[in-house]
């Protein structure tokens, strides 16, 4: 079995300090083979926001990868930002901005959605998933093919923020060429399940949408980061999120997706995270979280 660990939209800058050694503690607790960060790493693009977000990942014991978001460029400083939007990050988090990991078991890919002219909705760019493909193979082995990305290819209509740029011409894209799950965030709201733009066709890439695993920019959720638990033919997405005493993180919901033709269908009745003692009243703990949740 291989594991990762996804965080999102930490903003360092706006963080909860409460938060930072539970996350820590959480994340090394459950030994990640690779941790994934979706994004939005900093608040405000700052020196010491970077320094403090490379800090926490070196933390973690754990090899990590991750793409930049929106708010991973100046925003105040718009010359810096038009000719050098990632500078900072590329200086203090990654030179390579569409970095990539892969082992036996699976591939992840990652693109930068950020975009100086599209600063909120982001730009899925032709050149980034012809070239995510290419890393896939086309599909042409069993590895599960992983996509990370800041901005989500699919939300809600009610949410608050303009989707981004180019996601359907990519989805379709990628689902042709062997993507079997693409991480995302941004909204700052957890959701996983199939992608809803495919009427007719069971199977298909999965998304898996963290929230934010730190900040207090919380749209009305928790904190919360996903597990992805790996064999082959099978995965297993586990919400981690901070349980009422506001300090932990415990199993929230579970979902359970095997593989089928090109893509992944979801098990029903497998995804129920057991009850733990003293969970009662726990909200949504210990339920099945619903895989659709865009209508
Ligand atoms: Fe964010
Ligand atoms: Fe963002």
């Amino acid at each position: 079995m291989k594991r990762i660990v996804h965080l999102s939209d930490l903003h360092f800058g706006r963080t909860r300090p409460e938060l930072l050694q539970p996350l820590v503690a959480a994340v090394t607790e459950v030994a990640p083979d690779l941790v994934v960060v979706s994004g939005d790493l900093t608040q405000r693009a700052r020196t010491r926001e970077f320094r403090a977000a490379r800090h926490f990942l070196d933390s973690l014991g754990a090899r990590w990868l991750a793409v930049p978001g929106n708010h991973d460029m100046p925003l105040f400083q718009p010359v810096t930002r038009f000719l050098q939007p990632f500078r900072k990050y590329r200086e203090m988090i990654s030179y390579d901005l569409e970095p990539c990991h892969e082992n036996g078991l699976f591939m992840v890919a990652g693109i930068n959605t950020a975009d100086r002219f599209a600063h909120q909705r982001g730009v899925a760019r032709g050149a980034s998933i012809r070239r995510t493909c290419q890393r896939f193979g086309e599909g042409s082995d069993d590895r599960f093919h992983i996509l990370v990305a800041h901005h989500p290819f699919e939300q809600d209509p009610s949410a608050d923020k303009a989707p981004m740029k180019g996601r359907e011409a990519a989805l379709a894209r990628l689902k042709d060429c062997g993507a079997d799950v693409v991480l995302s965030g941004h909204l700052h709201t957890w959701h996983t399940g199939a992608f809803l733009t495919r009427p007719g066709d069971p199977a298909g890439p999965i998304q898996v949408h963290a929230g934010t695993s730190l900040s207090t920019r919380l749209r009305g959720e928790v904190n919360d980061f996903a597990l992805l638990d790996m064999e082959p033919g099978r995965l297993t997405v586990t919400r981690m999120a901070v349980e009422h005493d506001g300090v932990h993180f415990a199993e929230r919901a579970r979902a359970v997706f095997r593989r089928e033709g090109q893509g992944l269908v979801a098990v029903p009745g497998e995804g129920v995270v057991p009850k733990r003692p003293g969970s009662e009243g726990d909200g949504d703990a210990g339920k099945v979280q619903r895989l659709h949740k865009i209508p």
